[in-house]
C-alpha cells in the first residue's frame, strides 16, 4: 500500500507537457536563465547561440518537455531525452526553474510529473547528470530517490522507476490545475443535467 502524501507546492501556476509547436517556449525559458543558472543547467559556461541550437535539437529529436507556466510564461521545464541506440543508454532528464519561482516546489512538481510521463512510456530507469557543486539539483534528485556519484567534476545518478515513488513525491495538481479540474467536473455535470432536462432531454 502506498500511503505517501503528494508533493507540497506553494506554486500558483500550471504544469503541462509542451506540444512540438510550443517547444520554442523552452528556448525562451532557457534564454531567460541568469548566467549562474545557465552554468548549473548545462554544467559549463555557454552562450545564447548554444541555447538556440540546443532548443532546436530538442524539437527534432523528440525530447519531451513538461513545463511550468505562470501568467502564460514558461518559468520552469523538465526535459526527458530519448535514450540513444546503445543497449546501455538510459533516457536522460534535466531541470530548470527560473530564479523568480524557485524554492516553492516547482522543481519537485516538474520532477513528479516527468516521472509519471516516463512510467507511461514504460521506461524503467532515468539518468540524471549535474555539476558536482550543484547543491539544489543534488537535493532535488535525492528527494526522488537518485543516488548521485561524483566523477570528473560531475554528479551522475539514476532513478529506478520500478521502485515505488518516495513518500511525499507523487504528482499532484497546483491550485490552478485543481481549480481547472473542478470547473471541468462542473461543466460535465451541467452538460449531463441539460441532456436530461433541457430541450430534447428526458422528460
Ligand atoms: C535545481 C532546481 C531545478 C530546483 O528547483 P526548485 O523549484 O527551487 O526546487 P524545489 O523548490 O522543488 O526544491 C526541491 C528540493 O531541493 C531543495 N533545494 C532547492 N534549492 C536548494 C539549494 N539552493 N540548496 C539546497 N537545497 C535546495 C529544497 O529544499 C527542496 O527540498 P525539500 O522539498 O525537502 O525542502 C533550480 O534550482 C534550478 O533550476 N537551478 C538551475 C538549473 C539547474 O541547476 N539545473 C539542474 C541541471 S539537471
Amino acid at each position: 500500500m502506498n500511503d505517501a502524501t503528494p508533493v507540497e507546492t506553494a506554486a500558483r501556476g500550471t504544469v503541462r507537457t509542451l506540444s512540438t509547436k510550443e517547444l520554442p517556449l523552452l528556448r525562451e525559458h532557457l534564454l531567460r536563465l541568469d548566467p549562474a543558472s545557465r552554468h548549473d543547467r548545462f554544467n559549463g559556461f555557454i552562450d545564447s547561440g548554444f541555447i538556440v541550437r540546443y532548443a532546436a535539437k530538442c524539437v527534432s529529436d523528440g525530447t519531451i518537455v513538461v513545463a511550468y507556466f505562470e501568467d502564460g510564461v514558461v518559468r520552469g521545464a523538465a526535459e526527458l531525452h530519448q535514450p540513444d541506440l546503445s543497449p546501455v543508454s538510459l533516457p536522460e532528464i534535466a531541470f530548470s526553474v527560473e530564479a523568480c519561482v524557485r524554492r516553492k516546489g516547482v522543481g519537485s512538481l516538474l520532477f513528479s510529473r516527468l516521472i509519471e510521463k516516463a512510467r507511461a512510456l514504460n521506461y524503467q530507469k532515468l539518468r540524471i547528470t549535474t555539476g558536482a557543486q550543484n547543491e539544489a539539483m543534488r537535493a532535488l534528485a535525492h528527494k526522488f530517490g537518485a543516488n548521485l556519484t561524483f566523477r570528473h567534476g560531475e554528479s551522475t545518478g539514476s532513478i529506478d522507476l520500478r521502485k515505488p515513488t518516495p513518500a511525499g513525491t507523487e504528482a499532484t495538481a497546483t491550485p490552478v490545475d485543481a481549480m481547472r479540474a473542478l470547473m471541468g467536473i462542473n461543466r460535465a455535470w451541467w452538460t449531463a443535467v441539460m441532456k436530461m432536462y433541457g430541450p430534447g432531454g428526458a422528460t
